[in-house]
């Protein structure tokens, strides 16, 4: 029995979607275990290309249960937009195999109205987030003024909604100076979906607990990067929630000892999507090719991603933080047609030099990173799946990474398609 933990190692977007979707076979159960649908999920099978948002990237496997667990901020509207449009592209049983818990706060309209008015009125300090009320949710969350699922099912569910409402209106209208939000089209939207929910909703802990103790195991499916977590990540340019390993215990309620392993996925460079320190960023050429070759634009926004080197100092501090276990390096086939590739192995700061990453990053004036250059491969990776296929220079940037932050590799992603993966134990 496994239970497995997959957190994104960078600031998101790094192929998380497409190995829990490869892996979903060696498990019964794939758990999202924080964030909304700010995430953007792609996978791709037989050249048919999926994007998730909320539910798991187990769920084009038919035997597979997928869980939303707690510590997720759910757009109802947009859970079963997303159901509908899945089963219209033709799989099957999905909500006889989609678990939610009753304890997922919930989004509403208002959220993401006032997630929108704070980023406009931030201007040029704005986050640069997805806009999804992500922020807003969490936030009521903290003080405890949030609606959760179960509250949906409450006999004075009226008077709760209009009590939050009240109050995102007073902020939208007498700070943000924005239109209010109707709060009986809120109920009437939260009416309509409770119907739809209510088979859906579990006691995700118990259920999970039952899993194990039957011998099944499970795999928690991280969203966002580890850079974005609110504690660690880059602050305040991060999402609202922990995106760290740790979140799996918080979030799903499961025991931190029924944790076996933490597979951190790490591009084989670093994108970034909204603001915030990227010590490793290119503004030139090479950053423009990346984009074009890797596709890097969001999955959830269409947002242009910032792209820029490989940062080992990052990834060192992401393999502490989470006690990652094994590396999946993806999006190694972008990188086919450099002559050089460049990895970022410390920071100067402010004149000192930092192998790890600081905690902060802000209370540093000058940040800047000091390469290795290595020579590239210039021959097609795109599609391998063994070893032995890898070019030499291939293998001896592979081989450093392992070396410099002391964590195996587990798998090497060589194209977008479920099929194109190395396999390796190193
Ligand atoms: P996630 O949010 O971590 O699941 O990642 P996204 O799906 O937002 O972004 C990763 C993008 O890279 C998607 O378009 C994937 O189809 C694609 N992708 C994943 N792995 C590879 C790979 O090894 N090579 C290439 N070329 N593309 C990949
Ligand atoms: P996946 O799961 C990349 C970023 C936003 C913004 C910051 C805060 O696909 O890797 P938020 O809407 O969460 O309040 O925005 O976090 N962000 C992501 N960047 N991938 C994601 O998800 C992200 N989810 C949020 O761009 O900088
Ligand atoms: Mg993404």
């Amino acid at each position: 029995m496994k239970n497995s933990v997959i957190i994104g190692a960078q600031w998101g977007d790094e192929g998380k979607g497409k190995i829990v979707d490869l892996l979903t076979p060696q498990y019964d159960c794939v758990v999202r275990f924080q964030g909304g649908h700010n995430a953007g999920h792609t996978l791709v099978v037989n050249g048919k290309k999926t994007i998730l948002h909320l539910i798991p990237s187990g769920i084009l496997h038919p035997s597979t249960t997928c869980v939303i667990a707690g510590g997720v901020v759910v757009n109802l509207a947009a859970l079963f937009e997303e159901v509908d449009k899945l089963a219209n592209a033709g799989v099957a049983d999905i909500e006889s195999r989609l678990k939610i818990s009753y304890l997922c706060q919930l989004i509403l309209p208002s959220h993401i109205a006032l997630d929108k008015a704070r980023e406009q009125h931030l201007a040029k300090s704005a986050i640069g987030t997805t806009g999804r009320g992500i922020g807003p949710t969490y936030e009521d969350k903290i003080v405890r003024r949030g609606l959760r699922i179960t509250d949906l099912f409450a006999a004075d569910l009226d008077e709760r909604l209009q009590r939050l409402v009240d109050y995102h209106n007073y902020l939208l209208e007498h700070y943000y100076k924005q239109q209010p939000i109707e709060v009986a089209t809120i109920l009437e939207e939260c009416l309509a979906v409770r119907e739809k929910i209510a088979p859906l909703c579990c006691d995700v802990p118990l259920f999970l607990a039952e899993l194990n103790r039957k011998g099944h195991s499970i795999l928690y499916e991280g969203a966002q990067g580890a850079l974005l977590d609110i504690e660690h990540g880059t602050y305040p340019y991060v999402t609202s929630s922990n995106t760290l390993a740790g979140g799996v215990v918080t979030s799903a309620g499961v025991a931190m000892q029924s944790v076996t392993e933490i597979i951190g996925i790490a591009k084989a460079y670093t994108t970034r999507v909204g603001a915030g320190p990227f010590v490793t960023e290119l503004h030139d050429d090479i950053g423009a090719l990346i984009a074009k070759r890797g596709h890097e634009y969001g999955s959830t926004t269409g947002r242009p991603r910032r792209c820029g080197w490989l940062d080992l100092p990052a990834l060192k501090r992401v393999a502490m933080l989470n006690g990652i276990t094994a590396w999946s390096l993806t999006k190694l086939d972008v990188l086919d047609t450099l002559a050089e590739i460049q990895v970022c192995v410390a920071y100067r700061l402010n004149g000192q030099e930092y192998s790890i990453m600081p905690d902060d990053l802000g209370r540093f004036d000058q940040i800047e990173p000091i390469y290795e250059t290595f020579p590239g491969w210039q021959q097609e990776t795109m599609g391998l799946t063994d070893w032995q296929q890898l070019p030499q220079a291939a293998t001896h940037f592979i081989d450093y990474i392992v070396t410099a932050t002391g964590v195996p590799i587990d798998s090497i992603s060589t194209g977008p398609e479920r099929a194109h993966v190395i396999k390796c134990k190193s």
